[in-house]
């Protein structure tokens, strides 16, 4: 199988080369306005109260920059950040270490916030809401409870499932946003910043190819390029032009829209197998041998943003535009009574 060009987690080399490529503050930022233009109030105000920021959540699909932005609100706020995620946090005792070790006006960044065991969000919410901590000290009769006074410290949460994420612990969150897929200049000016900092020769065409197949997020458009950029250097004398790009892109497997193989076996079994839907997507993960989890967070959010999938109650459905895509003849709309016979499982 190709390689996958949007796995959530990030390869070694890709983390590398990420940390020269993050930007580091709002003003290097780009794209993403309304967000970058509410986080600037909310840091001017905190900052003009000489105050610790409210606790932030970030959601939206993977690659879009949570985790960058909870770098660059540390460096904004001139504090302190500990990062870690939610799996990595098993233990009430394990987040009570954490929380103690914070500083004063310090940002404690949680990927993953939705996957906090319920022991462990207990602990979460009088931090948040009082910034203090419960503890039992002693055993049976004699076990009593203390409360731990902790320093004011900011949570910044990131999820690609809010809807996964208890109402309590959303509720403590004083500033909620959501990321959006980029636009495609935004794209560009992101994909020529990279090859600018990585000394990549590439032609503005040839920005403008690899953005548009970025599938509106940073993290793909940075993973095509760094591909291109090898392909340029073996086979094309190291300069990426459109043509370049369009030979590398095609040997990836990633189509005009930026779609690639396992996009495409989910639209194709989607349509050739279940004709078109309602289908469940457990039954379109086992039909590809693919995760549900990544379905959902990778491949579905941007189809739906494309307009080539509908989520309904009774399951996905393939849009006409997923079929011209595919070039597949478009069948009529089918009666209700042929959809059961279907059997939308
Ligand atoms: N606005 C931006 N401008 C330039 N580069 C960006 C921007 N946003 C993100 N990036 C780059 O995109 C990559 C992915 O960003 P990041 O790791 O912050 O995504 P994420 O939303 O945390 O993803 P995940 O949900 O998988 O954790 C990083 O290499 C980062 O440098
Ligand atoms: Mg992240």
């Amino acid at each position: 199988m190709p390689e996958r060009t949007i796995a959530p987690q990030s390869r070694p080399e890709e983390i590398i080369v990420d940390a020269a490529l993050r930007p580091r503050t709002l003003a290097e930022m780009i794209g993403q306005d309304r967000l970058r233009e509410n986080l600037t109030i909310l840091i001017q105000a905190a900052r003009g109260r000489n105050e610790a920021l409210d606790h932030v959540l970030f959601y939206g699909p993977p690659g879009l920059g949570k985790t960058t932005l909870a770098h660059v609100l540390s460096t904004e706020m001139g504090v302190g950040l500990k990062v870690t995620a939610g799996p990595a946090i098993e233990r009430a005792g394990d987040l009570a270490a954490i929380l103690t070790n914070l500083r004063q006006g310090d940002i404690l960044f949680i990927d993953e916030v939705h996957r906090l065991g319920r022991a462990v969000e207990e602990v979460l919410y009088p931090a948040m809401e009082d910034y203090a901590l419960d503890i039992v000290v002693g055993k049976g009769p004699s076990a009593r409870n203390i409360r731990l006074k902790l320093p004011r410290f900011t949570l910044v949460g990131a999820t690609t499932r809010l809807a996964l994420m208890t109402a309590p612990l959303r509720a403590r969150f004083g500033a909620v946003y959501r990321f959006d897929f980029y636009e495609v200049a935004a794209v560009e000016k992101i994909v020529r910043r990279a090859a600018g900092l990585l000394q990549v020769p590439i032609t503005d065409d040839g920005v403008a190819e690899i953005a548009r197949r970025g599938r509106g997020t940073p993290r793909v458009a940075l993973r095509l390029l760094r591909r291109v950029r090898d392909f340029a250097q073996v086979k094309a004398g190291g300069t990426i032009t459109v043509t370049v790009a369009k030979e590398a892109l095609a040997l990836m497997e990633v189509d005009g829209l930026g779609l690639d193989t396992l996009d495409r076996q989910v639209l194709g079994r989607l349509i050739r197998d279940f004709r078109g839907g309602p289908v469940g997507l457990e039954t379109i993960a086992a039909a590809v041998a693919e995760e549900s989890d990544t379905i959902m967070d990778v491949v579905e959010p941007y189809l739906l943003q494309l307009g080539f999938l509908d989520r309904t109650p009774r399951g996905r459905v393939a849009t006409r535009r997923a079929y011209e895509h595919l070039g597949e003849p478009y069948p009529e709309p089918a009666q209700p009574s042929l959809l059961t016979e279907n059997g939308a499982s």
